[in-house]
Formats: structure tokens, sequence, C-alpha cells
């Protein structure tokens, strides 16, 4: 079988709402596949219990239906669903590397990020790439309807991941339809900053630029801990804190590799004091789908 591994990811970065994207450098999905005239998709690892095996209803089976390439389909996932790390986007984009490849296709990666974006469509309601796109490509990317610009970044993360859940399409329906001038000008700044510090490599400015006041305000009620967690990461030398995605998973940018131990340990601590178990992951931003064959 021809094996991809498929990064976790981080969506939104606070000023980029569908946009903006981070590959990890872990977790991650290994998606395994092999020609077959019917698609079949096998789940195991981390939240495998909750994620639909029929291929119409599956991330990766949509994305065999987009490439017109049958398969039997097994996925490891590295990362529960409802994470708000770009579980299901994983298993997309890992799907839609190793199908291109099985088949021959010769897809850009700009056709891989769309046809992995329908994917996702089948959890969220809404065909965004915010995820798919560094699970492909890797690095910072900035993913619009004209197309995906990605940037390598190097850069300490914690993501720390509570044992709640929130859906994506639950953490879509808070969000606000309209901005005032004011917001999309804090915004606006906010994403330039971000997007200057990832071609430094400056954790101060791409952590000044993870703030807005819309989406993640909204999120945060249904992320409980969050404004613990936020606190105590920040005390302990964050330079920035975000919800990940649709949440609840919260990630903070470190200065240092070193600092992220002390980050990690702060975000579990201010969980718990809202007695929420929870999980930390120390990473980094990370490359793009690999394939093994
Ligand atoms: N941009 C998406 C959202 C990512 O925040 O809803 C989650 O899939």
């Amino acid at each position: 079988m021809l094996t991809v591994r498929a990064p976790a990811t981080s969506a939104n970065l606070g000023s980029g709402f569908d946009v903006f994207g981070l590959a990890l450098s872990a977790p991650a999905d290994v998606v395994r596949v092999e020609k077959a005239a019917e698609t079949t998709i096998e789940v195991t690892g981390a939240g495998s219990q909750y994620i639909p095996t029929d291929p119409a209803k599956n991330t990766a089976g949509v994305v065999a239906r987009e490439l017109d390439a049958p398969a039997r389909i097994e996925i490891d996932k590295g990362v529960r669903p409802a994470s708000g790390l770009g579980s299901s986007a994983a298993s997309a984009a890992g799907a839609a590397v190793a199908l291109n490849a099985l088949y021959d296709r010769g897809c850009s990666d700009e056709e891989l990020v769309r046809a992995a974006a329908e994917g996702e469509a089948v959890v969220s309601g809404a065909a965004h790439a915010d995820n798919v796109a560094p699970s492909i490509v890797g690095g910072f990317t900035i993913a619009r309807a004209d197309g995906v610009t990605s940037v390598d970044a190097e850069l300490p993360l914690v993501v720390c991941l509570p044992d709640i859940v929130v859906s994506t399409r639950d953490a879509r329906e808070v969000v606000p339809g309209t901005v005032s001038m004011e917001e999309m000008v804090e915004t606006v700044g906010s994403a330039a900053t971000l997007t200057t510090g990832m071609h430094r490599n400056d954790p101060e400015l791409v952590g000044r630029g993870l703030q807005e006041s819309v989406v993640t305000p909204a999120r945060a009620a249904l992320v409980t801990g969050y404004d613990e967690a936020k606190r105590a990461a920040l005390d302990a030398g964050a330079t920035g804190v975000t919800i990940s995605g649709a949440g609840p998973g919260v990630l903070a940018v470190c200065r240092r590799p070193e600092d992220r131990r002390r980050v990690a340990a702060a975000m579990l601590s201010g969980f718990d004091e809202a007695d929420i178990d929870a999980r930390a992951y120390q990473t980094a931003v990370g490359g793009g789908a690999e394939l093994f064959r």
C-alpha cells in the first residue's frame, strides 16, 4: 500500500478567519491506500469511533470521489475529530496526496487543495481550505478563492487540547454575520502584522497578529477554561494565544523552543483551574503531507 503522513494544522490564527493556516510538525494522520473497484474506509486511532466509514460521509471518501480514484483507504488518526487541529482535514489532505500518486493523476497542489476542501465540506458544511492547504503544502498558508500562497516559517508552538468537544458546525453558528469598521481595521492590522512575522520568523509579531475581537471572543464561550489557559500561557511567556481553528484546541506562540515546556504546563494548569482535563503538544510549524512508497 502507498502511505502518506498528513500533519494536523491550526487554522484562522485569530486574524485570518477561514484564510490563514499552519502545518504542525506533530501530531499527524497516516493514510494508506490501494486501488479497489469501490472505495472503502477503515479508521483506527484517536477518536476513530466517532468517524463515519461511509465513503459519502468521510472526508477521505469524498476526496476519492472528487479525484475519481476508488481505493481501499486506511486512516490511522493522530488527532481526534472536533479538536480544532484539522483532524478531518488531515485525512482529506492525506487521501488527496495518496490517491494522486496511486492513480498517477498529476494534480497540482492547488487541485489537491480543492479536492480536499470538498472533503472538508461534508464535516463543516463549507468547503473552506484553511486546514487542508497547510496539511498539503506545509508552512504558513493563505488560502483564498483565487489560490493558495505559502511561506515556510520557523516558530515554536504549543497546542493544548481540552477534553471537551466543539463541533465545527456549532462553532460556525456563533460567528457574527457582520463586523464594524473598527473591528475590520483591527483585524486587517493584525493579519498584516502576523504575515510579516511569519516571513521574519518573528514570534513577537506573530503573537501580536493573533489579536482580533470578532470570531475568537464569540467562540471562547464554547471553550470552558479558554480564558484561564490563555492567561496562564501569556504569564508563562507565550507571545500570543488564540483558539485553534474552530476549537476547542488552543494555540500558543512561544519565543524559543525551550519555552514550550513551561507554556504547555501553564496551559494545562489553566484548564485544570476550570476543572477541564487537557493534553498539550509541544510542536512547531512543520512541512506538508509526506508520501512513502
Ligand atoms: N476556518 C474554520 C473555522 C476552520 O474556524 O470554522 C475549522 O474547520
